[in-house]
């Protein structure tokens, strides 16, 4: 008999197939059972019709209590009233381990409890769809970079110097009392990689010491990050265009089970076409003052300004040209306007902030050297990104998707530590 997983089934109407997987949950009506049985690529309802089995089948259905282990054979069968269009007649099932006061019960619970029993959690219903997407969402940006031939080059996570402001970082006790930090950004690192071969792009861990609790920020979460010698900020802000809608796109066509899974509505994501907004840090200013919301030039926006700049629009909006001292010693300034760095965020629509953040990199040794002089960063450890200045320096410009809030955007999910596997928050390491 064949072995097949549940979002396989489909291709198997009126087959007899064999299941590996969990019980969901059960529930018995008169002379009738119902399995919900999952197995990590869907939930499937499997009936036991009871006057068509034996008594001992019937009787061992009792002991499949939440989460047990079981092998499950049965015949596909058409339902258009299931979600997946399918049901499964039961014909036998044997149980490989069970599982005894399961902690998560399918009423609500706590996030707190939730967060504490993460390594159970991950396997209810809205959660597999958020890992799902999440999933694919990593698979597809690689692919959107690997088709435009970028290479990926892996970034180190010690690292001995701050990309991202020296209030945020996480120390490190290496050897012989030296120190190193935990890399809140492989940036720096994909410069001179960008400068070896061209475009190139990193995917992987950034830390972050940040003691803000909100809905958006971890303190390590995930970034992909490309890098592109002779880009300039607008071909920067294409970039980041085209492979938003290229990940749009593909969750839409892959993954419109889970989306209805997480009553997602659509629509909007739909929307997500060519071209994005652009408006400058001073426009996003005017619009935020004429909401009523006091603030003026040299503020840095928060979330509340960065929903309220995203309500605006009706897709992403890329905001650029931030006043330079708010904004990280790397970035070019503007030739025209010495007091705008040439860095943009991309801001996701539906109140969801900041989602990308980059921009144009200063390529001047002098000017460069002076930035970091007047951050108060060790000169000593910019030695070699110096460097990149004074042998053949290019214009080349860059940005970072943050991995969990691109999947918290698109999934619409509330709080960021669900879309991340195991999250790490400002009071939460475990498990
Ligand atoms: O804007 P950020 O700090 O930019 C950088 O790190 C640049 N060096 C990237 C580059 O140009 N290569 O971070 C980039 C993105 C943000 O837009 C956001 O999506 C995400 O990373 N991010 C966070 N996500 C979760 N929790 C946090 N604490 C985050 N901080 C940044
Ligand atoms: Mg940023």
């Amino acid at each position: 008999m064949e072995k097949v997983s549940v979002d396989e089934l489909k291709n198997y109407l009126g087959k007899e197939v064999q299941l590996h997987g969990w019980v969901y949950n059960t529930r018995s009506s008169g002379k009738i059972s119902f399995l919900l049985f999952r197995d990590g690529t869907g939930i499937v309802q499997a009936i036991l019709y009871h006057p068509d089995h034996r008594e001992e089948l019937v009787k061992r259905f009792e002991e499949l209590n939440q989460e047990t282990s079981i092998v499950l054979v049965g015949k596909v069968r058409e339902d258009k009233r299931s979600p997946l269009g399918i049901e499964l007649d039961i014909v036998d099932f044997n149980i490989i381990s069970k599982s005894i006061d399961y902690p998560i019960s399918p009423k609500e619970h706590g996030v707190d409890f939730l967060q504490s029993n993460r390594h159970l959690w991950l396997r209810s219903k809205k959660q597999s769809s958020i890992m799902r997407i999440r999933s694919d969402v990593v698979f597809f940006a690689r692919e959107f970079f690997n088709n435009r031939k970028f290479l990926c080059i892996d970034a180190p996570i010690f690292t001995p110097s701050a990309c991202e402001g020296t209030t945020t970082l996480f120390e490190v006790d290496y050897f012989n009392d030296k120190k190193v930090y935990l890399s809140q950004s492989g940036q720096l690192y994909m410069e001179a990689a960008a400068l070896a071969y061209g475009k190139v792009y990193c995917f992987g861990p950034a830390f972050r010491a940040e003691k803000s609790k909100t809905r958006r920020h971890l303190t390590e979460f995930w970034q992909i990050e490309p890098e592109v010698a002779f880009f300039d900020i607008d071909d920067d802000m294409e970039l980041a265009e085209d492979l938003v809608i290229y990940l749009v796109q593909k969750i839409l066509e892959r993954r419109t089970d889970d989306l209805k899974i997480l009553e997602r509505d659509i629509k909007p994501l739909e929307n997500i076409k060519k071209p994005f907004y652009r408006i400058t840090y001073e426009d996003a200013i005017k619009i935020l003052n004429k909401k009523g919301i006091e603030i003026k030039f040299g503020d840095d926006f928060g979330a509340p300004d960065e929903a309220a700049i995203s309500f605006e629009f009706d897709r992403p909006v890329f905001v650029h040209r931030y006043p330079t001292q708010i904004k990280a010693f790397y970035m070019k300034k503007d030739k025209d306007r010495e007091d705008l760095a040439l860095g943009f965020d991309m801001i996701a629509g539906e109140g969801y902030g900041e989602t990308i953040g980059g921009g144009q990199r200063e390529d001047d040794y002098d000017t460069l050297l002076k930035r970091i002089n007047e951050n108060n960063l060790p000169v000593e450890n910019f030695k070699w990104y110096l460097d990149l200045r004074k042998y053949g320096s290019v214009p080349h410009s860059g940005f970072g998707l943050g991995i969990e809030r691109f999947v918290q955007w698109i999934t619409k999910t509330q709080h960021i530590r669900e879309v991340i596997p195991f999250a790490r928050t400002l009071d939460r390491t475990e498990p």
